[in-house]
């Protein structure tokens, strides 16, 4: 996959001149194998206090039809990477006593998603292993936070649609930055999980009082009227 490294060092110019630090960019594919240990090699003893767990893509489109290729590196790139980045921070994180990591996780974590189900699948897998580990953790000083955003506008939308149609997604779109900071803040606080907003909120509760055959079928209908031609 390309990674756009062209606006990784536009990034890495911004918050050094805004913010007078010291920045290392690393354009890496986290869709490759074994890329967390060639990550946490390049960077050599820097020591990591925070890890986010951010990137991401989604893919629209029925599993019998849609692209193993990007299926397979979206498993790498959410699952993983992320979760072998975890596992080589970790160590350090707890002899020191302190450390935080942000997972990057998704209002689809909390049901079923047919139509995008390796993403929600994937994101459920985020949920679930971030808050395991966020229980293991208690006592160490260390926390894991899982961010399960709604849809928010970003470039997202656009690649999920890719090859496929519309994204007709128009309601309750947060701003980047009202999750980023939301997802921040909660990452202070040590919370286990973390969702913005409260319809989304309400939104994540809905499958605990219907069937799960019944939103399984409503996310469905969803997907179809998100993305209707
Ligand atoms: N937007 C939403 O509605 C929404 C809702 C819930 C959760 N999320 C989650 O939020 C996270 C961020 O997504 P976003 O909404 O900010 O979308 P975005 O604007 O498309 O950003 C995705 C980021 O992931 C990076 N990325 C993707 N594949 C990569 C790879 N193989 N190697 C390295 N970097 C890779 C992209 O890098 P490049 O710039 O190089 O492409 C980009 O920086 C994702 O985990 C997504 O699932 C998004």
């Amino acid at each position: 996959m390309d990674v756009d490294a062209e606006n990784l060092a536009k990034t890495k110019a911004e918050l050094e001149k805004n913010f007078s630090v010291e920045v290392i960019a690393l354009a890496k594919d986290l869709s490759l194998p074994n890329i967390a240990q060639d990550i946490i090699d390049d960077i050599d003893n820097t020591q990591i206090d925070v890890l986010i767990n951010n990137a991401g893509f989604g893919l629209f489109g029925s599993f019998a039809e849609t692209d193993w290729e990007r299926e397979s590196a979206m498993l790498h790139v959410h699952i993983i990477t992320a979760t072998h980045l975890t596992k080589l921070v970790l160590d350090g994180m707890i002899k020191r006593g302190s450390g935080q990591i942000l997972n990057m996780s998704s209002l689809a974590a909390f049901q079923p998603g047919p139509l995008m189900s390796i993403y929600y699948a994937s994101k459920g897998y985020m949920l679930s292993f971030s808050e395991a580990i966020a229980n293991e953790l208690k006592g160490t000083g260390v926390t894991v936070t899982a961010l399960c955003p709604g849809p928010t506008k970003t470039a997202f939308q656009e690649t999920v649609s890719e090859n496929t149609c519309d994204n007709k997604i128009k309601f309750n779109m947060a701003s980047a930055k009202e999750v980023a900071l939301y997802g921040y803040k909660a990452m202070l606080k040590g919370k286990t999980y973390a969702i913005p907003g409260g319809f989304n909120k309400f939104l994540a509760t809905i499958p605990r009082f219907i069937t799960r055959n019944a939103a399984t079928s409503i996310v469905r209908k969803i997907q179809l009227k998100n993305r209707e031609n």
